[in-house]
């Protein structure tokens, strides 16, 4: 271990991201690329970007950090933000906190827990979290658009269409489970619309720079430390990081609170955002995937990180 509490200076992370970037090489061999999402199936899995933002305004990067990707399931963490805004602790009335032990986009449990999904991470959940905002916006797409360039520096993000056409052509397992949950009166808008905005913020196109700003409300108690503006409160962002623990990495999130210790969240884009409660968001991204769906050199490059630098939420 290299540090414990102590403050990082810039020259030491950069440092450490840079060995990451060397170390992380063999890695990138490993893991498949998603090919159920036809366009995700195009990525060259030899990238490898990794970005952090500390709350006191640095950012350093290494790899292929600017690069944009498509952030897939990471955007789960974000709309659960703005559907706690909207609805409160009442989101809980029609999606659990437990972690499901099942894959991501499993139809299992919802037969016998009567539509309400276990957690707001796994597809279903996410569904009922986007139905939520569509009630309250009637252009969801524009809504979610809106608020991922505000907890960004610049107003730069946009959905990579051909991803979105390329999901809704082929996500036959999402449709399924939107009008399962539907039919257990869990969605109050059309399962069509609920969808489209589903895919649309699937398809959100960011770098791992920019995904490191956009979760960086999350390490200071819901304040962008950069706008200073409120994005939620102290305690949602608390709550949001729990599930992120618990539930973020699907059915391999023990193994990652084990092994990298920290908040995260994942997308079959091959991102990973993690949080360190008051000090930093951290976002690594490498095409290839686990069998979980997780980025097999990004969860490596995160182990990596919290043996170089002793940090961890535990
Ligand atoms: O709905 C899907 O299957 C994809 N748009 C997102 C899945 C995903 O990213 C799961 N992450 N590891």
């Amino acid at each position: 271990m290299r540090h414990g509490e102590t403050i990082i200076s810039n020259v030491e992370y950069q440092q450490i991201l840079n060995e990451i970037v060397t170390d992380i090489q063999p890695y990138l061999q490993h893991g498949e690329v998603a090919n159920y999402i036809p366009q995700l199936s195009m990525v060259d899995k030899q990238k490898f970007g990794i970005a952090l933002h500390t709350i006191d305004g640095r950012m350093i990067s290494a790899g292929e950090a600017s690069e944009t990707f498509s952030i897939q399931s990471i955007s789960k963490a974000l709309t659960l933000t703005m559907a706690i805004n909207i609805a409160g602790d009442d989101i809980w009335k029609r999606i659990g906190r437990e972690p499901s032990g099942n894959a991501f986009n499993s139809l299992v449990q919802l037969e016998t827990e009567h539509g309400i999904p276990r957690n707001p991470f796994i597809n279903a959940g996410a569904i009922v979290v986007t139905d939520i905002i569509l009630s309250k916006y009637t252009d969801a797409k524009s809504a979610i658009l809106e608020f991922v360039n505000w907890l960004v520096p610049e107003d730069v993000i946009e959905f990579d269409s051909e991803v979105a056409i390329s999901e809704k052509s082929t996500g036959h397992r999402n449709m399924a489970l939107a009008y399962f949950i539907k039919s257990f009166n869990n969605l109050k808008n059309d399962p069509v619309d609920v969808l489209d905005a589903y895919f649309h913020q699937c398809a959100l196109k960011m770098n791992c720079q920019q995904l490191a700003s956009a979760f960086l409300f999350l390490a200071n108690r819901g304040v962008n430390p950069v706008s200073n503006e409120i994005v939620t409160s102290p305690n949602h962002a608390k709550h949001i990081c729990a599930l992120m623990s618990t539930s973020g990495t699907y059915d391999a999130a023990g193994d990652f609170a084990y092994s990298v210790g920290l908040p995260g969240k994942s997308g079959v884009g091959g991102g990973i955002v993690c949080v360190m409660p008051t000090r930093f968001s951290l976002c690594v991204w490498s095409p290839g995937l686990d069998k979980q769906g997780n980025s097999l050199a990004g969860i490596k490059a995160l182990e990596l990180f919290r043996e170089k630098t002793g940090i961890s939420v535990f």
